[in-house]
């Protein structure tokens, strides 16, 4: 809590205090040290990064109504596509003189937010990690996402089911990886996730990767840029793949899915089975089509709805609610993760039957 605020506050404070039995009452680990009790139409900043899937355009949406309708003031500021790094830095510094209470960052860069984080925490400013993990900082006080190691096992356990189902009996498969963009922390997370599946796969020669690029490094997608993916494919698919069929690719989100299946239908390839995450329309609707394998479903209203209620715990000066841990490198972060689903042409009705905008797009 800031010094001016705890001042303007005492009274409150006390009688918060009193009434509770404690101060702060998180699990008191390292990463949290800040607010323990705010004024309820406290300041609230959320820092996003650039609009690279459509779950950050929702969250905007989501992040502006939920705060102003739990009676905070809510400051929403999106990166934008150019500088996103030196926007997102300077909306944070900015947020902090202006006196929020808490800020939730979606970083554009998990790995330089130091200086900021900093700031925020010379001023009392407590800082929720959003969807992306801050890395290398111990003023990370909490992290609110969907469990991404297990995103990335879920669509490597459908990539198999998926060539089992499309090309019975054609093994050894021939696959491509790819993962997200090296500055955000979920990329190494979602792909380590998919190993811990395919590598006993490519181990035992059921699975092969023709190009031979089976790193983290090898297999990235630079800003998570659809261009970056489909050069890639179309260079692997010129360089290893003439007169061979490609049945699989492990692909981190839907956004790149999209772009590696126009890739191989460019090249006149069979559709090979290719996985996604975010459930975003076009994706949704190319899945009942039977043309993009799988896609993962994280609601964003309901990540967005456990941030707020974290906000709100932490102004009522509750405990917050927590599944666990994450490690950033340099501590275990309180964290509430929620569990991601798995989403095929088989379960789709039923994946998105309490989601109005996707539930249509899976009927006949
Ligand atoms: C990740 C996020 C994914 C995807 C990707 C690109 O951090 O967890 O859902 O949206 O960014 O925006």
């Amino acid at each position: 809590m800031k010094k001016s605020a705890l001042v303007a506050l005492a009274g409150i404070a006390a009688v918060s205090v009193a009434l509770t039995g404690c101060g702060r009452t998180d699990p008191g680990t390292e990463g949290g040290d800040d607010a323990a009790g705010f004024a309820a139409d406290a300041s609230i900043g959320v820092a996003l990064p650039d609009q690279t899937s459509e779950n950050w355009v929702l969250a905007g949406d989501l992040f502006e109504n939920g705060l102003e309708e739990a009676g905070f003031d809510g400051n929403v500021q999106y990166a934008g596509s150019s500088n996103a790094v030196g926007d997102q830095q300077q909306q944070i510094q900015t947020m902090i003189d202006s006196g929020v209470e808490v800020i939730v960052i979606g970083a554009a860069d998990t790995n330089q937010l130091a200086a900021q984080l900093e700031a925020a925490d010379a001023a009392g400013v407590t800082v929720i990690a959003y969807d992306r993990l801050i890395q290398n900082s111990d003023l990370v006080d909490y992290y609110v996402a969907f469990d991404n190691f297990h995103v990335g096992e879920l669509q490597a356990q459908s990539l198999l089911e998926g060539l089992e189902e499309r090309f019975p009996g054609q093994e050894p498969w021939n696959v491509e990886l790819f993962s997200g963009s090296a500055d955000d922390s979920n990329s190494a997370v979602f792909f380590d996730g998919a190993m811990s599946v395919l590598q006993p796969a490519i181990d035992d020669g059921t699975i092969n990767i023709v190009s031979g690029q089976t790193s983290v490094q090898q297999t990235a997608t630079e800003d998570w840029a659809a261009e970056n993916a489909q050069n890639r494919m179309d260079t692997i698919l010129q360089t290893s793949y003439q007169g061979i069929q490609l049945h699989g690719v492990l692909s981190p989100n839907d956004n790149l899915a999209r772009a590696i299946l126009t890739s191989a239908d460019n090249a006149g390839l069979e559709t090979p089975v290719v996985t996604g995450q975010d459930s975003e329309v076009a994706s949704v609707e190319s899945i009942v089509a039977g043309v993009q394998y799988s896609t993962i479903y994280k609601d964003t209203r309901a990540l967005v709805a456990a941030t707020i209620d974290m906000v709100s715990q932490l102004q009522a000066g509750e405990e917050v609610t927590t599944t666990g841990e994450s490690d950033n490198g340099v501590t275990e972060v309180p964290s509430n993760l929620l569990e991601p689903v798995i989403v095929t042409q088989a379960n789709a009705a039923e994946a998105y039957a309490e989601n109005p905008d996707l539930e249509p797009l899976t009927q006949p």
